[in-house]
């Protein structure tokens, strides 16, 4: 990895910081060239990453972040951040699988709570922020998940980090899939615990690593399906390695939760392993639809967790509000199968317009469809046709995929007509086309 090279007088020009030369183009360069400096002054790092973000952002940057005027619903209204116009676009970048973050019943169980609570919880779950909203979210979610108890916190991430930093210790084994979300990454290494990796979705990647282990109190970590590649995790043999070395598995089931699986249970419903996983997490910010996460777990593990957790211990809780919202989702989830039915009938419609143009989508099979690139440099300018064409499709690169691994990632939701996913493929494919991505 490059770093920013300076001594005690700061360079003028990015370029000279990381050592490129004078012409070099920004989109070549990315947030890895600026994450050392070899100067002694904490902030010497940031006028030499300001100068090369100034280039970057005309030039593609500037898609990321837009403020939307709108709730995510298939057509979104945006503050388009070039020429600081107000557009309508067809939106395929929303984590709102089954379109219930603005359905009425929805808002207004969160309007209700606001009367009831206030905005926030004004403290941590611990101490004086557990409010009734909270409680009855909780036993509902257990209720659902078919465990004892259910533990929330603020956000998905805060979960990964507080449960896996609250469990492990210095001296214990960390072993995660490679494409495991950062979240997991940074409760591990929070937690001291010797980290490391196997292979994507490889069994026997993951016994080798299993056997070099022996002895060592171990969590395998892995998700329901992959957030960047939209592919499942083949659960019956990673759990069948795992038990056979006695470790701990635990599965992140941020995308898979309320959608996969008969009763919308999640990937291990779907593949009936339920008895067999330890820990079983998810978020809210997904098909719920709002925000926060949770683990479905013992009463013990609910337990230890609050005392232990320190992402839940030492932070606000929920706000009450937001648990409203949730918790009124969970219940549409439960009474309306129909909507899991939905989203399926239009990854299937989607996945048969973009097979039979031939887009590369990876190895997704989910919602979430990738759309290949892997050219760093040139996404940038694909991604800025593909908004002016009518399409809100995000970039991903570096550093939320590995570098020349870039892509779109198309999200599905139930909300979506056939009508509007025929858009979108035909603008997909036409830019892709002009743009010689697709032949
Ligand atoms: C697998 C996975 N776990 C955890 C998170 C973090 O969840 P949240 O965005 O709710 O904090 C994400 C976010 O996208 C994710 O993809």
């Amino acid at each position: 990895m490059e770093s920013v090279r300076e001594s005690a007088a700061q360079p003028e020009s990015w370029t000279d910081a990381v050592g490129a030369p004078a012409t070099a183009s920004a989109v070549e360069y990315d947030f890895s060239n600026f994450y050392y400096s070899s100067s002694d002054d904490a902030l010497a790092v940031l006028r030499p990453y300001n100068a090369w973000y100034s280039q970057a952002r005309p030039q593609g940057y500037f898609l990321f972040g837009q403020p939307m005027a709108t709730a995510p619903r298939p057509y979104i209204e945006l503050k388009e951040q070039s020429e600081l116009r107000r557009v309508q676009l067809l939106n395929l970048s929303s984590y709102n699988y089954l379109g219930l973050s603005y359905r009425p019943e929805v808002v207004q169980a969160a309007k209700d709570a606001l009367d009831v609570y206030g905005l926030g919880a004004a403290g941590s779950p611990i101490l004086s922020g557990t409010m009734q909203i909270h409680d009855d979210l909780q036993k509902e979610l257990a209720r659902f998940k078919g465990t004892e108890a259910a533990v929330i916190y603020p956000s998905g991430y805060s979960t990964n980090v507080g449960l896996i930093s609250g469990l492990m210790r210095a001296g214990d084994v960390v072993i995660m899939d490679q494409n495991a979300h950062a979240s997991c990454v940074d409760g591990a290494i929070l937690s001291k615990a010797e980290t490391r990796f196997f292979r994507h979705n490889q069994a026997e990647d993951l016994e080798k690593k299993l056997k070099k282990v022996a002895g060592k109190k171990v969590l395998v970590i892995v998700e329901g399906v992959y957030s960047m590649d939209g592919d499942v995790c083949p659960l019956p043999d990673i759990v069948e390695v795992t038990r056979r070395y006695g470790a701990r598995i635990m599965i992140d089931e941020a995308h898979s939760s309320f959608i996969y699986g008969p009763t919308g249970r999640g990937v291990v419903e779907m593949y009936g392993l339920k008895d067999q996983i330890d820990i079983h997490l998810g978020t809210f910010s997904k098909a719920l639809g709002g925000m926060g996460g949770y683990v479905a777990c013992s009463t013990d593990m609910y337990r230890y967790l609050d005392a232990f957790s320190r992402a839940r211990f030492f932070s606000c809780a929920l706000s009450p509000v937001v648990a409203a919202g949730v918790l009124e989702s969970l219940r549409i989830v439960q009474r309306e199968p129909e909507l899991r039915t939905k989203l399926w009938e239009n990854v299937a419609y989607i996945r048969g317009l973009l097979d039979a143009q031939g887009v590369d989508v990876g190895e997704s099979t989910s919602q979430i469809i990738p759309v290949m690139v892997r050219d760093d440099r040139r996404i940038m300018r694909v991604a800025r046709h593909m908004q002016e064409a009518g399409l809100y499709l995000q970039p991903v690169r570096y550093p939320a995929v590995t570098k020349h691994r870039s892509r779109f990632r198309i999200s599905i939701s139930a909300a979506h007509s056939f009508e509007q996913l025929d858009s979108a493929a035909e603008i997909l494919v036409s830019v892709l086309r002009k743009e010689g991505i697709l032949a």
